[in-house]
């Protein structure tokens, strides 16, 4: 079965902002090339056209007996607006654990550098997300998530590719990713080397998801944007904790309620909790999307959000009141809620850094159950927050009761390898250095194409997203190195290939 088969088309046309991107040099054989700031690329609209299609997959890679030849419709976006037939590579973002949509969106570096090197464009979903659900709006009920795994995600792609390279062109094909997405990009890479010459993964946490990591690096570098913006700020954070925690001891339920901006008064130690891990988010949030203009992803963010968050803190009249103006940026975005309903707002779920609402939510709950390890804790002593303990052994307990299955103990390190990785080729993983992922990426060269660099200034996948007059310089420099490795990888893949 052909892509083609089944076409759903969704032309979204944006084409002005186009003409700013008909003014980009040619790769020249020096590689000077730069890439010019797009106009109004602020919020993440898509440049192009994508065309939505629906390819009919393989619904379980690894074994014939179970679904027999049972498929599945997985959706990618596709758009040739750029490509040279014939020569021109394809662009692969490797989806991940959301709607595709959400990335098209907000990784325009991979729609400019399309137009450099004149390549087919292709984003393609992740199964069990967005529209790519086996078994429809049942498809995170317990006992249908056992095709819920990173592995069959992968050979999806594989799939994917080695057909696209039949309908369009065998062509050098580039991995892209962000996050989880940058790690299958890698991962592609790695496990399917003659299908994809090259891979950037960005804020891509390889090392710390695969269990050897430090379980107090992720909110102490959370810690350390606030500290680094303003040592006032990091103290006032700690004061607001401190004080809900005495308050509540006091038994003052009525005031944290009424401070906070709770709808309900937190009386018990679970709900104090809850209002713990509700507040703590906003931080992971507000730290991670750090960018230097407004954005619409993960959320609806000012531009530097930090900066936003603690002007809000200070200003306000006591610490728990400026802590619940900081968390109104990511919960009350719009200024329309009227209370916090802290459980609706904040899922608890498998992954401490949160898993969203909604059925995504869910498919990733599952991934944090299994394969993905992010046992992060908070002590209050390398960091500002509560002590919130997440050890793998509450992990093991939450997973059983909620999906009944284990997390399989080293598997990401023997199947992936962590950070020892030094027999693959051809990956760059790049990391900005106020992102708290980035703790558990890759940090230093493995070699002469395993290569890691960092965006000074620059949040989670910074570098993805389109250039604007507001980036930092490091990450302009950034992306031309990026673009200067793969334009290499697609050249000394076309050579193979012809
Ligand atoms: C992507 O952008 C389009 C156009 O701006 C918008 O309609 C759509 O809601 C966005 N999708 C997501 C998932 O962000
Ligand atoms: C998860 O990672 C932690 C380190 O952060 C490690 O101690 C633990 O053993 C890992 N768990 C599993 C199940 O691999
Ligand atoms: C993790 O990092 C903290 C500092 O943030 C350090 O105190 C601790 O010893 C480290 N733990 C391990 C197991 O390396
Ligand atoms: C954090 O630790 C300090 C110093 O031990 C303590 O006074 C404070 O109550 C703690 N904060 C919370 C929220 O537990
Ligand atoms: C704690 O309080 C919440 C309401 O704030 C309630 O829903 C929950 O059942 C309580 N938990 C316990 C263990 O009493
Ligand atoms: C949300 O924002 C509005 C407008 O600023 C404000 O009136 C309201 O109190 C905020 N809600 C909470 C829970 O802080
Ligand atoms: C890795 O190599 C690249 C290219 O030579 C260089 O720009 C970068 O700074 C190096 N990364 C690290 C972490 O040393």
């Amino acid at each position: 079965m052909g892509p083609g088969d089944r076409v759903s088309a969704t032309l979204r046309g944006f084409s002005l902002t186009l003409i700013c991107l008909l003014l980009l040099p040619e790769p020249g054989p020096g590689l000077g090339l730069r890439l010019y700031p797009s106009r109004g690329d602020t919020r993440g609209t898509p440049q192009v056209d994508f065309q939505e299609r629906y390819f009919e997959q393989i619904l379980d890679h690894f074994n014939f007996e179970s679904y027999g030849s049972s498929t599945f419709l997985q959706r990618f976006l596709v758009t040739e607006k750029f490509w040279k037939k014939g020569t021109g590579p394809i662009f692969f973002y490797t989806g991940n654990e959301a709607d595709i949509w959400a990335f098209a969106n907000n990784s325009n570096f991979i729609l400019e550098l399309a137009a450099v090197e004149e390549a087919l464009v292709i984003f393609a979903e992740h199964r069990y997300y967005g529209k790519s659900l086996p078994f429809g709006d049942q498809s995170t009920r317990k006992g249908n998530t056992g095709l819920l795994t990173v592995e069959q995600a992968l050979a999806d792609f594989a799939v994917l590719i080695q057909t696209l390279k039949k309908e369009y062109e065998d062509v050098p094909v580039i991995t892209f990713g962000g996050s989880y997405g940058g790690m299958l990009s890698a991962y592609m890479r790695m496990k399917y080397p003659n299908l994809v010459a090259g891979a950037l993964a960005a804020s891509a946490p390889v090392v710390s998801i695969a269990g050897i990591g430090n379980s107090s690096q992720f909110f102490r570098d959370v810690t350390t944007d606030f500290e680094n913006h303003s040592p006032k700020c990091a103290q006032r954070v700690r004061e607001a904790f401190r004080m809900i925690r005495d308050l509540y001891l006091e038994q003052a339920f009525d005031r944290i309620h009424q401070d906070m901006g709770t709808c309900t008064q937190p009386s018990n130690d679970s709900a104090i909790t809850q209002l713990f891990e509700f507040a703590r988010n906003a931080f992971t949030m507000i730290s991670m999307m750090d960018y230097p203009y407004p954005t619409d992803f993960m959320g609806h963010f000012p531009a530097n959000p930090v900066k936003v968050g603690c002007d809000r803190l200070l200003r306000a009249e006591n610490p728990i009141q400026g802590l619940r103006a900081l968390a109104g940026l990511l919960y009350n975005a719009s200024g329309t809620e009227p209370c916090f309903d802290i459980y609706q707002l904040y899922q608890k779920c498998a992954d401490p850094t949160g898993c969203g609402t909604g059925p995504s939510a869910e498919a990733w709950d599952y991934q944090a159950c299994t394969e993905i390890n992010l046992t992060f804790d908070s002590n209050n002593i390398t960091d500002m927050f509560p002590e919130i303990p997440f050890t793998s052994d509450l992990r093991e307990k939450y997973c059983f009761a909620r999906w009944g299955v284990q997390p399989r103990k080293s598997w990401m390190l023997t199947n992936f390898g962590g950070n020892n990785l030094k027999a693959a080729s051809n990956i760059i993983f790049s990391n900005g250095d106020l992102d708290p992922w980035a703790g558990g990426g890759i940090k230093t060269n493995l070699s002469s194409s395993l290569i890691s660099l960092t965006i000074r200034g620059g949040a989670h996948h910074l570098d993805l997203r389109g250039s604007n007059p507001a980036d930092p310089e490091s990450v302009i420099e950034v992306r031309k190195l990026e673009a200067e490795y793969i334009h290499e990888w697609v050249k000394a893949g076309r050579r193979i290939n012809f």
